[in-house]
């Protein structure tokens, strides 16, 4: 196995199978956000599809105004800029098209079963290896542009200690299962985006997730499990069992009150990241 694992724009080039998505590559070895480069690049005019991709982030951002941690060499920090045509209410839902397309291409590239904790982050053994933050620029015609920015830790092989507890690789999963030295991550790349755009030709059809609520449901981290949904301020608003999304991509929950149908939010999961 090649214990190199150089990530460039001719290797990711040579591997992609998509129609659009990556046809045009902005690769950079060291970026402040790609989600930033992303934005610039799309006030100038830059075209749908077009792929940020760089091998270290120096201002990484997460979602909540947290920041991402990007070293070099180990991850995938990417961001794809669209311009649907669509109401800007329907943004939001690509989030969920997308964490499915990551775990799909993963789990084929890899064969690690992954999981979701909705609405986006993808979860290996009870572990974070995977984070989607989608930003989107819209006036009263609609959506003007939305980058999604996907970060997956790779060949991380250690993460630094505040985030230890939480956040895992492809490769530390990996290696519990088979000796492996290395994960290719521009083969990885391009799996992801042959995914997402077969994924997301499938939702412009109905522009609703009918087309994979059975299997995002199927992988829902917090499906029949107690959650608690935090509002802005972090306060606690619900608490209940989480029963599955529906077709707009909504957090069904299970309250006293009866079923509630959470938009948005940050969820805990009892036994997830340290939720006990
Ligand atoms: C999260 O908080 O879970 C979302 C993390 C998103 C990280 C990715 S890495 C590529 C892109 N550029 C950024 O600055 N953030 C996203």
């Amino acid at each position: 196995m090649n214990q190199k694992d150089d990530i460039t724009e001719e290797m990711i080039h040579k591997q992609l199978r998509t129609k659009v998505f990556g046809k045009t590559i902005y690769y950079k070895e060291e970026i402040d956000s790609t989600n930033t480069e992303a934005k610039r690049q799309a006030a100038e005019e830059a075209g749908h599809g077009l792929l940020v991709i760089a091998d270290r982030q120096t201002l990484g951002k997460g979602r909540r105004g947290r920041s991402w941690s990007s070293p070099k060499g180990t991850g995938i920090w990417m961001s794809l800029l669209l311009r649907p045509k669509l109401a800007a209410n329907k943004a939001s839902m690509l989030t969920l098209v997308t964490a499915l397309s990551v775990a799909e291409a993963i789990f084929e590239n890899t064969g690690l079963e992954t999981s979701i904790k909705w609405p986006n982050d993808i979860v290996v053994n009870g572990k974070k290896v995977c984070g989607i933050l989608t930003e989107m620029s819209a006036d009263n015609s609609g959506i003007l542009y939305v980058v999604i920015g996907i970060g997956v830790n790779v060949n991380t092989r250690e993460f630094p200690e505040e985030i230890q507890a939480i956040a895992t690789s492809l490769l530390i999963e990996k290696s519990k299962q088979t000796m492996q030295v290395c994960i290719n991550r521009s083969g990885l790349v391009s799996d992801i985006l042959e995914k997402l755009e077969q994924n997301y030709e499938a939702f412009l059809v109905n522009e609703d997730l009918s087309f994979l609520l059975e299997s995002y449901n199927k992988k829902l981290a917090n499906r029949d499990r107690q959650v608690k949904v935090l509002g802005s301020d972090g306060q606690v608003e619900l608490s209940g069992i989480a029963k599955g999304i529906n077709k707009e991509g909504e957090l069904l929950v299970e309250t006293e009150e009866g079923l509630v149908e959470v938009r948005s939010g940050e969820v805990s999961v009892r036994g997830l990241y340290g939720y006990v």
